[in-house]
């Protein structure tokens, strides 16, 4: 645990995610940046794989009746098979659905979810990128595209939902762990799928 977020216990859980977690964030999002993925549509093809594992580990959670109950509309959320509908508008194959990750606990799902759905808030950045390979929210990049009622909506209420759980600083520190490891996981994927 670092210590920006050891020092500030008093934060509202979406806070202390994002304090413990900025790091790994940037260094994901410059790895991203750095692989190139909207220089073509062959490089932009690893980057949809990339999504599709992501995506696909933690669509099973989307779904879970306790992670429902703890962030209710939550199963509107995924975006898994928007990627696979991605997948194909560019005539590539869809592989088999990934092995589902199995966070510790329920708190540490909800780490992996907070990362995901903050990852949808960049997706604006990279939804404007596809546009240079002739992509949008119909073709290729439906993944990236923001919900009708704008992306700010959907994180507003998704924070203002994490926030609102009564949680044990325990508990906490396993939903900062468990962003952490998507994190991790996100880096590991993105070394395995680009060429070096
Ligand atoms: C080139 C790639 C990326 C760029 C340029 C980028 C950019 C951004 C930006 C600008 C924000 C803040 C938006 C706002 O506050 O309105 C943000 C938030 C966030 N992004 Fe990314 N991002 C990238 C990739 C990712 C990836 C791959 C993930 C996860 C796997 C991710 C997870 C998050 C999360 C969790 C937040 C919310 C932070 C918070 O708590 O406020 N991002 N990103």
């Amino acid at each position: 645990m670092n210590a920006i977020v050891q020092n500030l216990p008093e934060l509202p859980l979406s806070k202390r995610l994002k304090a413990g977690t900025t790091r790994d964030h940037d260094s994901v999002d410059n790895l991203v940046m750095g692989s190139r993925p909207f220089e073509s549509n062959e490089r932009y093809a690893y980057f949809l794989r990339l999504q599709h594992r992501f995506h696909g580990v933690i669509n099973w959670l989307y779904q879970d009746a306790e992670l429902n109950q703890l962030l209710p509309g939550l199963q509107e959320l995924p975006r898994f098979e928007a990627v696979c509908a991605d997948l194909v508008d560019l005539g590539l194959p869809v592989p088999t659905e990934p092995q589902p990750v199995r966070p510790s606990s329920p708190c540490a799902a909800l780490g992996w979810l907070y990362c995901a759905e903050g990852s949808n808030l960049g997706a604006a950045f990279l939804f404007k990128q596809t546009q240079k390979i002739g992509l949008d929210g119909e073709k290729g990049a439906r993944h990236l595209a923001a919900h009708p009622d704008g992306r700010a909506l959907h994180w507003r209420q998704f924070v203002t939902l994490l926030d609102g759980l009564d949680l044990t600083d325990t508990q906490r520190d396993e939903a900062i762990q468990g962003a952490l490891d998507a994190f991790d996981f996100y880096r590991a994927t993105l070394r395995e799928i680009f060429p070096a």
